[in-house]
């Protein structure tokens, strides 16, 4: 019963997208199980290039069905117009199932977002303000509205109304803006229901069937492990378990369904918003990187971090989530930086502590250790062989795979579906 894993190893954005669409030629279902379009996965290959917000990246093979699972929170219009963006561009949709248990985004889920980052003043968590936050409040709050809700219009108004109400005394006495409309919002429900209803499955039963006839299935996570509402550096992360932990009751998958977990790891390290970032890099490299690799945010356009490779971080990435494969993307952005630095501890105190510690506060005043590698003068970019790659290159490849515990399997050299390493396969 082959299920993988695909997660994000870091902060988000490591390149899941390009992985997932290259991997999905030997599946027949990518499926989401966490998050909403917070995320932003970039696909590119002969099709075009794709920022998928909420539409797995399987969607480019046409032997592939994708899924939309129970613990993704969706925004209907969003869900709506990126379908209609990718029929316009030729893709088939058809093969796209929304879980009738997923729940949605609702129009006073993105107001409160906003508001509630205005609220913390200095201190924001550089939210996406996509109203994710929100709607997984509700959901723990038994005050969520789900994706089949929308098809018992009686019971939709009267828990509506009761929810309507509670944002609108917040709305209004909390945060001092003008309430939301009952009416218009369930108006739009029912345009929802209608448009939504070529899609909605009762996911969970799509995805058993799969597994009894032993089809292969990649559960794409979204964000990343240190963004984890548990395990990552919280409060600083997103409201949904983006780990592999997330899989199961975000799609109502057995454990041991389970075959592998694939994680993803960029050659430096990203984050986009506010928290500690031990390897942040504070001098004129990070900006030539960050123009070099183009690293803006694919749903909110903002200048993302950057920082040199956390192997401190990673490893602990790795014991979360069991990697039982490793996946490095954007090498070739490296090409041409030397000395390339890993860190391999943290100095606190006067201590060299090599664990990845649980509170923000304490990793805010981490200072990193590092080990300098030498770089490499032959560029990565375009590589597909790894007996190709220059030696200083596999030399940090083989010492991120020490330090991490797990090996590289496959070494993505540039953003194109092609511009991939693969050195074993990483579904079997
Ligand atoms: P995701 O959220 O994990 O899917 O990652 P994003 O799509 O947000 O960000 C990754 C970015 O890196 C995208 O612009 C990809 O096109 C790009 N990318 C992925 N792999 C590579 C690579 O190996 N090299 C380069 N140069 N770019 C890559
Ligand atoms: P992908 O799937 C990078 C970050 C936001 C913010 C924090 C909380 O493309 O890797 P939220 O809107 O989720 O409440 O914001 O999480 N964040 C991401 N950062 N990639 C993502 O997704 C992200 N999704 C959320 O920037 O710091
Ligand atoms: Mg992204």
């Amino acid at each position: 019963m082959p299920g993988y894993g695909l997660i994000g190893a870091q902060w988000g954005d490591e390149g899941k997208g390009k992985v997932v669409d290259y991997l999905a030629e030997r599946a027949q279902w990518v499926v989401r199980y966490a998050g909403g379009n917070n995320a932003g996965h970039t696909v590119i290959n002969e099709q075009g290039s794709f920022s998928l917000h909420l539409v797995p990246s399987g969607i480019f093979r046409n032997h592939v069905s994708c899924v939309i699972g129970n613990g993704v929170v969706v925004d209907p219009d969003v869900f709506l117009s990126e379908i209609e963006a990718l029929t316009a561009r030729g893709i088939d949709t058809k093969k796209i199932y929304l879980s009738d248990r997923a729940h949605l985004i609702m129009p006073y889920h993105v107001l409160l977002d906003k508001l509630e980052e205005k609220d913390r003043g200095d201190d924001p968590i550089g939210t996406t303000e996509k109203g994710v936050g929100p709607a997984y409040v509700d959901k723990t709050n038994r005050s969520g509205i789900r994706v089949g809700d929308l098809y018992d219009p009686s019971n939709l108004l009267s828990r509506l109304a009761t929810v309507v109400e509670h944002k609108n005394a917040l709305l209004t006495k909390v945060y001092q803006v003008s309430p939301v409309n009952l009416d218009d919002i369930f108006q739009r429900c029912m345009v929802w229901a209608q448009k939504l209803d070529p899609f909605v499955q009762s996911t969970e039963l799509l995805l058993h069937d799969a597994l009894d006839r032993n089809e292969t299935l990649i559960l794409e996570g979204a964000q990343g492990t240190l963004l984890d509402l548990d395990h990552g550096t919280y409060p600083y992360v997103t409201s949904s378990s983006s780990s592999i932990g997330g899989a199961l009751p975000g799609l109502g998958f057995p454990p041991q369904a389970i075959a592998g977990v694939i994680g993803v790891f960029k050659a430096y390290c990203t984050r986009v918003g506010s928290g500690p970032f031990p390897t942040e890099m504070t001098d004129n490299t990070a900006d030539q990187l960050r123009e070099r690799a183009w690293e803006y945010g694919t749903t909110t356009g903002r200048a993302r971090r950057i920082g040199w490779f956390d192997a401190v971080a990673a490893r602990y990435s790795q014991n979360i989530n069991g990697f039982t494969s490793l996946v490095l993307t954007r090498l070739d952005v490296l090409d041409g930086f030397d000395p390339i630095k890993i860190c391999v501890g943290y100095d606190t105190n006067g201590t060299t502590i090599n664990r990845f510690p649980s509170s923000s506060g304490i990793l805010e005043k981490c200072t990193p250790v590092y080990e300098e590698m030498s770089g490499w003068s032959k560029p990565t970019a375009g590589i597909t062989k790894a007996n190709q790659l220059p030696q200083e290159a596999a030399a940090y490849i083989s010492r991120l795979e020490k330090l991490i515990g797990s090996e590289f399997h496959m070494i993505s050299t540039g953003p194109h579906r092609d511009e991939t390493i693969l050195i074993k396969s990483l579904m079997e």
